[in-house]
Order: C-alpha cells, then structure tokens, then sequence
C-alpha cells in the first residue's frame, strides 16, 4: 500500500522555551525565516506524502492560519509585483491537503497519535515529531522510511545513535538481528531508560512509519512513563504480539528544536545555508569567534 499519509503531533506546551511559547506554539517558532513546523511539513512533501493531519491543541491557532490560503497578503504581493515573495506564500497553502484535530487532554505522545485513527484508518503512515527537524535535502528522513517500508512492509522506528548521557532522553531500541546496512529487527523498545537500563544507545529520534495496527495497542491506553499514554509502550507491545518492527538510522542531521539550544543551533546552521543570510552571518560569526578569541587570552 502507497503511504501517503502523515501525523504531526504538535499539542505539547513547549515548557521548555518558556516564556517565548506562552502565548505561541513552539511549533511556530522561528527558523531563519520559516517557522519550524514547515520544515516537517516540507519534508513530509518533499517524500510523496500528500495527506497531512496535525494534532494541536489550545494556543495553536496560529498553525491552522500559517497553512491557510491569505487572501489579504497576496493580494498586497500582487499589487506590488513582488513574484518571488508571492510564490514562497502560496505555496504554503497549497503544498498538501493538512487536516487538523485537537488532542483535547494532555495524556501524551500515544494518545496524540490515537487521535489521528479516523483519519488513518489501516493505511500505513509517517509520524514525524514536531520538535525534531531533519535536514537531508537530497533524501528527505521520511522519504527513506517509506523506501525501507517498500522494501520491508513492516513498522519502522526512525533512530540514530546517541551518546551515553543521552539516552535517558529517549526511546531507546534494542537490534537483534540486521537486515542491511542501516536496518535492523528489533526486540525491545524502552521510553526513556537509565543508562544502566538502556538496550543500546540507538535512539528514535522523532521519525516513524507505522501501520494501522498500532491503535489497538494506542487504544488500551496504558499509563506509562512520566503518568502518560507512550507510543513507545504501544509498539513494544505490538512486538511482544509477534508483529515485526524494525529499526532504521536514517541519515540527516536532527535538531531538538524543542530546546533553547537546538533552536539556536537550527538557526545558525540554517543560516549559514540560507543564500540571502549566508554571508552577512558568516562575517558576524567570524567577527564574533575573533573577539570570543581575544578574549580567552
Ligand atoms: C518523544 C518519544 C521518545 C523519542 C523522542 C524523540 O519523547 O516519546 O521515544 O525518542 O520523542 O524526540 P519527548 O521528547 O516528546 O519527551
């Protein structure tokens, strides 16, 4: 079966860029010129995926206008003949069909993902994390994932390998057995373990392909890690099941936009690629490393 289909959760409260996600989802935040959550977006399109639910919650307006047709902008665009400009703004409303449903209870990423069960039915589909942003544009993450879908038919978790320190920041998975290069058959799959706890350091980082069968396993609503309902729990009950999931480390460099310094990092690396930022940001760097230099003596 094609994939064509993609969920975004995008309801948590960004607790953690307080207070610039007080009264702003952090999902809009910005990166060089583009909030963040475009870029998934981009992503997703850049991979043939056509259809698109985001899950919001309160405070997330601003996602459903960014995505909508502006009628008041263009029109300002047209009539000052700024094509270029005009371009980049209707190709946002017009890049995918994006749907939109509210999580309503903050119970987690799982029940996140439940919401979106109308929607999927049994199709096979990506997850993508809004807080993780992966840059590969020669081969989109997610366009990966539905290469090794094709390839394998069986659910994916999206991982890469972390250091030591980090582990107990993630889904961790335990290989078994490999497939190929990058994919292996895995056996367990624990939501933030202690180091001394953790299977491997191989670490999902906020991409998935998964099939519809997940939500009967999302639907038991098991309380999990940090009191809510874990995707993480509900695969690994699948595999317990005898349904086959697998790991993948895709290639890309991954952002936790979902933290002050990820932020900053996105913007500068995306900034240095930016053709209209790249020079004037290169000289503020070199300007700013020289004094940082002078300074340490
Ligand atoms: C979520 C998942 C975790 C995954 C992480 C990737 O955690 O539960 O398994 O490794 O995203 O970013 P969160 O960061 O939302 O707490």
């Amino acid at each position: 079966m094609k994939v064509k289909k993609a969920v975004i959760p995008a309801a948590g409260f960004g607790t953690r860029i307080l207070p610039a996600t007080k009264a702003q989802p952090k999902e809009m935040l910005v990166i060089v010129d583009k909030p963040s959550l475009q870029y998934i977006v981009e992503e997703l399109v850049d991979s043939g995926i056509e259809d698109i639910i985001i899950i919001t919650g309160r405070n997330k307006n601003s996602i459903e206008d960014h995505f909508d047709y502006s009628y008041e902008i263009e029109e300002t665009l047209k009539n000052e003949k700024k094509k270029e400009l005009l371009e980049k703004i209707q190709h946002i409303s017009s890049m995918a069909n994006i749907f939109y449903v509210r999580q309503n209870h903050p119970l987690g990423l799982g029940h996140a993902i439940l919401k979106a069960k109308p929607f999927i039915g049994d199709e096979p589909f990506v997850v993508a994390l809004g807080d993780d942003i992966v840059h590969n544009p020669e081969y989109p993450v997610a366009k990966q994932l539905i290469d090794v879908y094709n390839k394998y038919g069986v659910s994916i978790v999206g991982c890469q390998e972390v250091s030591k320190k980090d582990v107990s920041k993630y889904g961790i998975v335990k290989p078994i057995k490999s497939l190929d290069e990058n994919t292996n058959i895995i056996e367990d799959f624990i939501e933030k373990p202690a180091i001394e706890d953790a299977p491997s350091l191989f670490a999902c980082l906020g991409r998935y392909l998964l099939n519809g069968k997940i939500f009967k396993y999302l639907e038991n609503g098991k309380i999990g890690k940090d009191g809510e309902i874990q995707l993480t729990d509900a695969i690994l009950d699948m595999l317990k099941d005898g349904e086959q999931v697998i790991s993948y480390n895709f290639m890309g460099k991954r952002y936790d936009i979902g933290n002050k310094i990820g932020l900053l990092k996105a913007n500068i690396e995306f900034g240095l690629i930016n053709k209209e930022t790249r020079e004037n940001l290169k000289e503020y760097l070199r300007e700013e490393l020289q004094n940082f230099l002078k300074n340490l003596k």
